[in-house]
């Protein structure tokens, strides 16, 4: 009888992720990610890139992207990733993405596709006027994380079926090249308070870029008046906090900001409420706007400056695109051998 069960990945440990520069960032972004980016640079070797080829499967002004890139990378470093300890750079610097996102084209089923649900919120009503790239993206993903055959991958809870997708494809390459323990299956980095952060207008929809409304998101750029003003007119019940969690889970706003001060303070929402409980929004959303100020305002005035010398930027972006390529280049040489490709 033969033996399936798969032959796990013997690679050292590496830790990838990756924000697309198509806006300006939020709170969401910045509790889901990037905090986690800069923890984790610590413990496993880190890469960090902007992901520019992932932003045009939606119209992005040629003019102001390369800007946007620098925006992103100012906003990794604000937020204290360390270029020598992470590599941090622009995704279409590395070609072997787009090399491996091709062959991987390949190897994914339609009717993996299919399942996406973030392709079905991003073309809403107008699938059929959607660019391929859009439909294809969650492919390209996966090409991002395993051309460097990263193990574990800080996302927010939205990036959980392209993660799924991305372990669906390892595993079918592996077997279909049989080479199994080829490509690991890569572990998400889901769990923790900031990992979905929901608008402070309407406590059911996602914190997004997208939102019309600017009092939905506290964005890393604003100022500290404009944090305060935020989370002052953040929609809330009239109860006072509650004392379990079962109970918060029921006032999805409540447990909105509750997560969102847990998150900012390095707490538990379980810690929050053992402080908070039988208090109103009188007293807890001026906390709330404090610590938020606290945390935040300095990241974006480190924005603000880094932004100030972007030459220093571009070349942090330069060395980081240089290093990845190193990394990445071995990875494509391989997979095209066992593709069987001529000359490789
Ligand atoms: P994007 O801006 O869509 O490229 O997202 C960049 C990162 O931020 C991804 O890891 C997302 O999962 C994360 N993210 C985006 N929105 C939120 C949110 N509302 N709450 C938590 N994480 C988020
Ligand atoms: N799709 C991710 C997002 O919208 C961005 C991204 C692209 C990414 N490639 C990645 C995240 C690889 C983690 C790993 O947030």
């Amino acid at each position: 009888m033969t033996d399936h069960t798969p032959v796990p990945y013997a690679g050292p440990t590496r830790v990838l992720s990756g924000v697309q520069p198509s806006g300006a960032l939020h709170l969401g972004n910045y509790l889901g990610a990037l905090v986690k980016f800069a923890r984790l640079q610590h413990e496993m070797d880190t890469f960090i890139f902007v992901a520019d080829l992932h932003a045009i499967t939606v119209w992005q002004d040629p003019a102001l992207l390369a800007q946007q890139t620098r925006e992103i990378a100012a906003a990794y470093l604000a937020a204290g990733l360390d270029p020598a300890k992470a590599t941090i750079f622009p995704q279409s610097a590395v070609r072997e993405h787009a090399e491996l996102a091709w062959i991987f084209q390949c190897v994914a089923r339609l009717g993996w596709l299919d399942r996406m649900t973030q392709f079905k919120e991003k073309s809403g009503k107008h699938k059929e006027r959607s660019s391929v790239g859009l439909y294809t993206y969650p492919v390209l993903q996966a090409a991002d994380i395993l051309v460097y055959k990263a193990t574990h991958v800080p996302v927010g809870e939205d990036q959980k079926q392209h993660l799924e997708l991305t372990r669906d494809i390892a595993g079918k390459f592996n077997h279909d090249f049989g080479v199994q323990g080829f490509f690991p299956q890569p572990e998400p980095l889901i769990q923790g308070p900031g990992a979905r952060i929901m608008s402070l207008r309407d406590g059911s929809a996602k914190m997004s870029k997208s939102d019309p409304s600017d009092y939905s998101r506290i964005n890393l750029t604003d100022d500290a008046d404009a944090i305060a003003a935020k989370v002052r007119k953040a929609r809330t019940d009239p109860e006072p906090l509650p004392e379990t969690l079962e109970e918060l889970g029921a006032r999805p706003e409540a447990d909105n900001l509750v997560g969102i001060f847990a998150a900012l303070a390095g707490r538990t929402k379980a810690e929050v409420l053992a402080e908070y409980a039988g208090k109103g929004f009188g007293t807890f959303k001026p906390a709330l706007a404090d610590l938020a100020v606290d945390k935040l305002a300095p990241v974006g005035e480190r924005m603000r400056s880094l932004l100030a010398d972007p030459a220093e930027i571009d070349r942090i972006l330069k060395a980081g695109a240089e290093r990845a390529s190193e990394v990445a280049a071995p990875t494509v040489a391989e997979v095209k051998k066992l593709v069987g490709f001529w000359g490789a």
